[in-house]
């Protein structure tokens, strides 16, 4: 291999098909050369939730024109690709089959070392590849598929010290923004609704906090929403605009402050290790809604560590980062052969109990 490598990275564990080119050193810097993302939104709009079926049909469809694209736009052929990484887990199986098995056929024929890598790991390490975050470095992943806290000491080496034992914050966002009747992704819908809203007007609950640890729960949440929305519709027969502002503010706020006062805790838990330049990290899609970045950032202040948050792009499903996470482990493992597998469940962090969760977007490790 040459000293500076090109890696094609392969991602389609949940509802995007994406495929990326990137070009760094083993010294983990590196530059992204393409990046594609095709999104399946549309297909599971209808359906309150991603069907797998329909997504590992997509992904078929998708794959191998995303890899085309991805060579194309980094002006590449494959025999200049030096490794192909592809994502081996965690997520809806028939999505990770459908790009384990193109990445085997691709390197098969084309004599390309493979490497299956840990979706958590892609998510995980990118804050080293946008802003060369040193280890160790807590990361915090809150999108429509994962919640957790993830202490990265090295890029093979992580430490889970919470996570969300039901829902993931991004599905709660969604299925309470199709409950007071608001457009999907929830997410965005509920911010802007939000910036109208009084937050205190409905009294939600703040799952687990009562309880020690950085465990979250969000389901409970959802719920208590709905209470709240039905509440209304019994008195006045209906929702007003400002009742779904005060709805949305109120369950922003408390999605907020949970994940502020865990965030605490894992920062806590984390010092403890004494990091020369503490620093939280955020990854995901729910890491846009500035509410939340906000608490966060307020977090970071009152314990001295820097906050980072990558740009949205790479903080959602992408398959930049499934290259970068394949070429920053490339020094500590050794490649996969054609018996790598696909897996729906794949914890970073062995160690700790396994999330029995299953959500809207795939399992949760
Ligand atoms: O990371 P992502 O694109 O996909 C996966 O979940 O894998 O995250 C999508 C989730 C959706 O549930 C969406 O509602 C949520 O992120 N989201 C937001 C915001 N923008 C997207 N949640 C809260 N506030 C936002 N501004
Ligand atoms: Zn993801």
């Amino acid at each position: 291999m040459s000293e500076k490598l090109n890696i094609l990275g392969i991602e389609s564990s949940c509802d995007d098909t994406a495929a990326a080119v990137i070009s760094g050193h083993l010294n983990g810097s590196a530059e992204i050369l393409s990046s594609i993302v095709v999104s399946q939104t549309d297909l599971h709009a209808t359906f309150g939730g991603v069907v797998p079926e329909i997504a590992a049909r997509a992904h078929v469809e998708k794959l191998d024109v995303s890899v085309i694209k991805a060579l194309a736009d980094a002006n590449l052929s494959m025999d200049k690709i030096d490794a192909i990484a592809v994502t081996a887990g965690p997520g809806l199986i028939g999505g990770v089959v459908a790009g384990v098995m193109l990445a085997k056929g691709l390197a098969a024929s084309t004599q390309t070392p493979l490497y299956g890598v840990n979706h958590l790991a892609g998510h995980a390490l990118t804050p080293r590849l946008t802003d060369n975050v040193p280890f160790p470095y807590l990361v915090l992943l809150v999108s429509g598929g994962h919640c957790q806290f993830l202490i990265a000491k090295g890029p093979l080496s992580f430490r889970r010290v919470g996570g969300t034992i039901d829902d993931a914050p991004g599905e709660a966002f969604d299925k309470v923004a199709r409950l007071i009747g608001l457009d999907q992704p929830g997410g965005p819908a509920i911010e802007a609704a939000a910036l109208n809203g009084e937050p205190k007007r409905f009294k939600l609950p703040r799952p687990l906090l009562d309880r020690s640890g950085c465990d979250m729960s969000f389901s409970g949440l959802k719920t208590a929403a709905l209470r709240a929305r039905d509440q209304v519709i019994v008195q006045d027969g209906g929702l007003t605009k400002q009742d779904q502002a005060d709805l949305a503010a109120g369950f922003q706020h408390a999605v907020s402050d949970v994940l502020a006062e865990k965030s605490r805790r894992a920062l806590l838990e984390y010092l403890k290790l004494s990091p020369a330049q503490p620093t939280l990290c955020v990854a995901g899609g729910v890491a846009a809604n500035m509410a939340i970045r906000n608490v966060l950032k307020e977090v970071c202040r009152e314990h001295k560590a820097n906050f980072v948050a990558p740009p949205l792009a790479l903080c959602t499903d992408n398959a930049a980062m499934i290259a970068y996470a394949a070429l920053a482990q490339l020094p500590y493992r050794s490649s996969d052969d054609m018996g790598l597998s696909a897996k729906p469940r794949m914890p970073l962090d062995t160690s700790s109990p396994t999330m029995l969760g299953h959500g809207k977007k795939g399992a949760k490790a």
